[in-house]
């Protein structure tokens, strides 16, 4: 799949916006500040429905607008289609495919899958457990909308078992109304576990393998689902289900006293472990770095094997944190993916021939797409 057009309305610092894409790199260079991650924003927003760096929508809408619009026009399985979505202070945001209004978010998953790679996704190594369950959920629910709107339930769930926690004590007539709110959580929380477990799984042998081309094969990079309880089969979701039953059946009274859901999806984590000891605490800069471009490459693997299509590729803002031999293997393994490169200096682009297509950006215009550097 590859994004043809970009068109925006009073989105971010754009007031107006037509600009059309090449299949293979797209380098939007240009100061700080300018507009180019807005751009990536805004491609970004179209695949997931919500922006990368915020959820609310209404700081997209550009100063003293009442609203903005985007529409993005692809490629995909031989035919042409668009998304657009149009937001309105105040209003539900609206979503169309292909001119047709799309109900719900989860409908709009899977239809333009796109792989984004900032100097943000270091958080998923340094940072606590909810980035790392934020880059999976963003992955998964592009390739699984069933899974999206499992998440979604979740956390409806969670909000009410929750707020139910809070006024239990000493309500013994509320147990029959919490019984609900368990099989409720335990139904959709493992079919979350059993998805993610699945995932790890495959990610952890796809970002094993490019992480061992990425350093000449002196690094072993692994993945472990670190679920918030123990089960013995991860594969069995019979077997998760009994798990959880029990293991929240064992903390009811805790769970009272604490006010809060202590087990389930919400509470997991996974272990990205480099030579046996975990990257997060021993690895170095550089090798967080590199463990992070592998658990994206493997993320493209991932995606192109699931839905037979590349995804199409985000750099923003990454390449002048890569050392020049992972720049060539990045560059030498993305070959057939539509790429959009955001950097400052477009001369790093002296290698990358016919197949780019340039676009200076200043000051929320695209002044200019010269074709070679
Ligand atoms: N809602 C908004 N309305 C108008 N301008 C905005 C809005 N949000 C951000 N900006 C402007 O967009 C610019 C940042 O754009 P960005 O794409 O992040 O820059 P960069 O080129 O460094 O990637 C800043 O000048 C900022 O003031
Ligand atoms: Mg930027």
């Amino acid at each position: 799949m590859y994004i043809n057009k970009l068109k925006l309305r009073y989105f971010r610092n754009y007031k107006e916006l037509d600009v059309e894409f090449g299949q293979g790199y797209n380098i939007i260079y240009g100061d700080n500040a300018q507009g180019k991650t807005n751009i990536i924003e805004a491609i970004f927003l179209c695949a997931s429905g919500r922006s990368h760096r915020t959820s609310r929508d209404t700081e997209l809408i550009g100063s003293e607008e009442n609203g903005y619009y985007v529409k993005l026009d692809m490629f995909k399985e031989d035919r042409d289609s668009s998304i657009e979505m149009i937001f309105e202070k105040n209003e539900r945001k609206n979503i169309k495919i292909n001119e047709i209004p799309v109900k719900k978010i989860a409908n709009l998953m899977g239809h333009l899958n796109v792989v984004i790679f900032s100097p943000e996704d270091l958080f998923i190594i340094k940072e606590g457990p909810s980035e790392r369950r934020r880059f999976i959920d963003i992955t998964l629910s592009q390739l699984k909308p069933s899974y999206f709107h499992d998440l979604q339930q979740y956390s409806k769930i969670l909000l009410q078992r929750n707020m139910l926690l809070k006024v239990m004590v000493n309500k013994k007539e509320l147990f029959d109304t919490l019984e609900i709110w368990n099989n409720h959580l335990i139904k959709t929380g493992s079919r979350i576990m059993k998805v993610r477990n699945e995932f790890i799984g495959i990610m952890d042998v796809k970002a094993g393998i490019r992480h061992k081309q990425l350093t000449n094969e002196a690094e072993n990079l692994s993945v472990r689902y670190v679920p918030s309880f123990n089960v013995k089969n991860m594969y069995d979701l019979n077997d998760i289900e009994e798990s959880y039953r029990k293991t929240i059946e064992a903390a009811i009274k805790k769970e009272i006293i604490k006010c809060t859901t202590l087990f389930g999806p919400h509470r997991d984590d996974y272990d990205i472990i480099l030579n046996g000891m975990s990257t997060k605490i021993y690895g170095s800069q550089g090798q967080q770095r590199t463990a992070v471009l592998s658990l994206k490459l493997s993320e493209i693997d991932i995606m192109k094997e699931d839905t037979e299509d590349y995804p199409v590729l985000l750099l923003d803002d990454v390449l002048s944190e890569l050392d020049n031999n992972r720049q060539e293997y990045l560059f030498e393994n993305i070959g057939k993916i539509q790429t959009f490169i955001t950097c400052t200096d477009k001369s790093f682009f002296r290698k990358a021939d016919s197949n780019a297509k340039f676009f200076n950006v200043v000051n929320g215009t695209v002044v200019k797409g010269i074709d070679s550097v």
